[in-house]
């Protein structure tokens, strides 16, 4: 599916790509950053770009790099985003080119506020949640949320963003997401949805390995005993090393009870006419909805 996320989100604006680089607008600034699956020729000429552009990002490796300024910005701002209800997110400069939101993760905020009336009073969990986004959201329809991900400097974004929204049903965990969901199913828990965002390669809180090739298949065998009877699954998968035939047959055997609502690659369309790929989106219920 092909969509130009400015129209969900307005305050975020793809405004074109190519070249492996991308040129997004976040609230007042506007960031060049990599992007791998640029692969058309930008509409815009670089000078162009660089004439727009407040920051843009240069990687040293893989994951790391720097931020050159090329014209007066701060090194955090906030962005808000309203339908319905308004949450309010602190973004950053960070050193992994990435900034604190994920702007795509709009389609979830949507489905969320879809199914937003079977989500009183019930618990709603976040595994892999970064900065917390999609739990603020959530946040204002369940009776509490559970957040995860392994990383305490990024739990501690999540509940400035909680705070700043003013959402206080969040319960902020940092753990591994493979450990926090076998503990959860000892403990007997049970959720209305669960919300997934597994990267390609991770790191738990005592450096375990998270590897979604090797490991997808059984964290979702456990996710499966954590949902209610009636419940919702929200899945975001970016890696481009899983196969789509792959993917499908693992869902299929797991949650072959599940209704698909979404299960669809989603192209990012920029205001020039490019696209950029942001992965796979999987929304889906069990039961009576
Ligand atoms: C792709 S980001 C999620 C983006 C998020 N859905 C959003 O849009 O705001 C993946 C997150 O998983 C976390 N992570 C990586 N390995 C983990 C592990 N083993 N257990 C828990 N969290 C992990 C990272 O710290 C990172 O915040």
């Amino acid at each position: 599916m092909k969509i130009e996320l400015n129209s969900l989100f307005p305050q975020y604006k793809l405004i074109d790509c190519g070249s492996g680089k991308k040129l997004e607008q976040f609230g007042n600034y506007v960031l060049i950053r990599p992007e791998i699956t640029a692969k058309d020729h930008a509409k815009l000429s670089y000078e162009e770009w660089q004439s727009i552009a407040h920051a843009e990002f240069f990687e040293t490796d893989k994951t790391l790099g720097y931020w050159q300024k090329l014209k007066e910005m701060p090194d955090t701002w906030q962005m808000s985003y309203y339908n319905s209800v308004k949450i309010i997110l602190t973004l950053a400069l960070t050193g992994s080119k990435h900034t604190g939101l994920f702007p795509e993760q709009v389609l979830n905020w949507n489905f969320i506020l879809e199914n937003s009336k079977y989500l009183n009073n019930s618990e709603v969990l976040n595994l892999f949640g970064y900065t917390g986004s999609t739990s603020v959201f959530a946040a204002n329809f369940a009776g509490k949320v559970t957040h995860v991900d392994s990383v305490q400097k990024i739990v501690d974004r999540t509940r400035l963003n909680a705070q700043d929204s003013g959402v206080s049903n969040i319960r902020f965990i940092v753990d591994d997401a493979v450990k926090f969901v076998k503990k959860d199913i000892k403990r007997q828990k049970k959720y209305k949805m669960i919300i997934l965002d597994p990267p390609a390669i991770g790191i738990g809180v005592k450096n375990e390995k998270w590897i979604l090739n090797d490991m997808l298949e059984d964290l979702l065998l456990d996710v499966r005993e954590l949902l209610d009877e009636e419940s919702f699954l929200i899945m975001n998968i970016y890696s481009h090393e899983i196969s789509d035939k792959h993917l499908y047959k693992i869902f299929d055997n797991i949650f072959s009870d599940f209704d698909k609502l979404l299960f669809d690659k989603i192209y990012g369309k920029s205001s020039t006419g490019n696209f950029i790929d942001h992965g796979y989106f999987i929304q889906c219920k069990r039961g009576r909805y």
